[in-house]
């Protein structure tokens, strides 16, 4: 069946409001479009833990630091409600930049916690966006539940943080990273590689890979950074931003592995940028 599609906040509260009257459960996918199986493994999680789906889609000009980024973020609205129709999400809310910050809009979420790292470092701002536009997303739809990717895991450790601080009545729930068969981690952006950088890209996670194979042989975080670091760029095909073992409970970063550490990469790849993070 279609989703509806509404495209102000009056709309989807009362959506959402019909719902909770009937005693249904409600669950929201914040997304930015362009959607891939990531996306709908996030959907379908939520129609486990949900009577009743929300999938948003907006492109959140807050959140991009890079005028370019912005204007060439994939964005098929037709495509993404097909995808959404075959798996029968119930709701597609599609605000309006206008519908979302209006003229006199003056406010920022910032949470002061996962911040002057990963990727916070490498794209200032960026997640005061993302935390402004996913605490209004949460209060506009007023679901039970948001359901969010570990492949953006700095991300996710930064929404759980202004959840628990802000007492936001949501609860958060995590999902597994969606690769392709050659282990790339999906992205929107992965659209915008070029035919053979198409090809290169999975040496990421090859890299990755290696790395964790090599701290459980015992090799130092360090030592076993540094060599996946230098195989990665030897071709002068990446530019490494970062590749750092980290606790994925606080976001510290580790001298040694330990239970529950992560692998965080990022990587420019013929000026796509390229994320990914594995449990090592
Ligand atoms: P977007 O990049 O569209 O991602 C939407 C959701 O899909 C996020 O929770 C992200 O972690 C998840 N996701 C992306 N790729 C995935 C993959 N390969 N496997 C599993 N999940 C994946 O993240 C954003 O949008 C925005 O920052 C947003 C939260 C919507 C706020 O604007």
């Amino acid at each position: 069946m279609k989703p509806d599609v509404v495209r102000t906040v009056q709309e989807i509260r009362k959506h959402v409001q019909k719902q909770k009257l009937a005693g249904k459960s409600v669950a929201l996918v914040p997304t930015m479009g362009g959607l891939h199986e990531g996306h709908l493994s996030l959907i379908k999680k939520a129609q486990e833990v949900a009577d009743y789906v929300v999938v948003s889609i907006f492109v959140n000009p807050k959140q991009f630091n890079n005028p370019d980024d912005l204007n060439s973020y994939p964005s098929d609205e037709a495509t993404d409600l097909k995808n959404i129709e075959k798996l029968g999400a119930d709701v597609v809310f599609i605000p309006s930049v206008k519908e979302m910050y209006p003229d006199a809009f003056a406010t920022d979420v910032k949470v002061s916690a996962g911040i002057d790292i990963l990727c916070d470092a490498h794209r200032p701002g960026h997640f005061g966006g993302v935390a402004t536009v996913v605490t209004k997303l949460f209060l506009q739809v007023g679901a039970d539940f948001a359901c969010f990717g570990e492949k953006d895991f700095q991300q996710l450790f930064i929404i759980k943080r202004l959840v628990a601080d802000l007492n936001i009545p949501i609860k958060i729930v995590p999902a597994p990273t969606v690769r392709e068969e050659d282990g790339l981690a999906m992205s929107s952006r992965n659209a915008r590689l070029s035919k053979s950088d198409r090809q290169i890209a999975p040496q990421l996670q090859a890299a990755m890979q290696a790395v964790k194979t090599n701290l459980h042989k015992g090799i130092s975080i360090e030592q076993a950074c540094k060599h996946a670091w230098n195989s990665l760029e030897k071709d002068d095909h990446f530019k490494v931003e970062y590749l750092e073992v980290r606790c994925g409970e606080k976001m510290v970063l580790m001298d040694k592995p330990s239970e529950g550490c992560r692998l965080f990469a990022a990587a420019w790849l013929g000026g796509v940028r390229l994320i990914d993070n594995i449990e090592i």
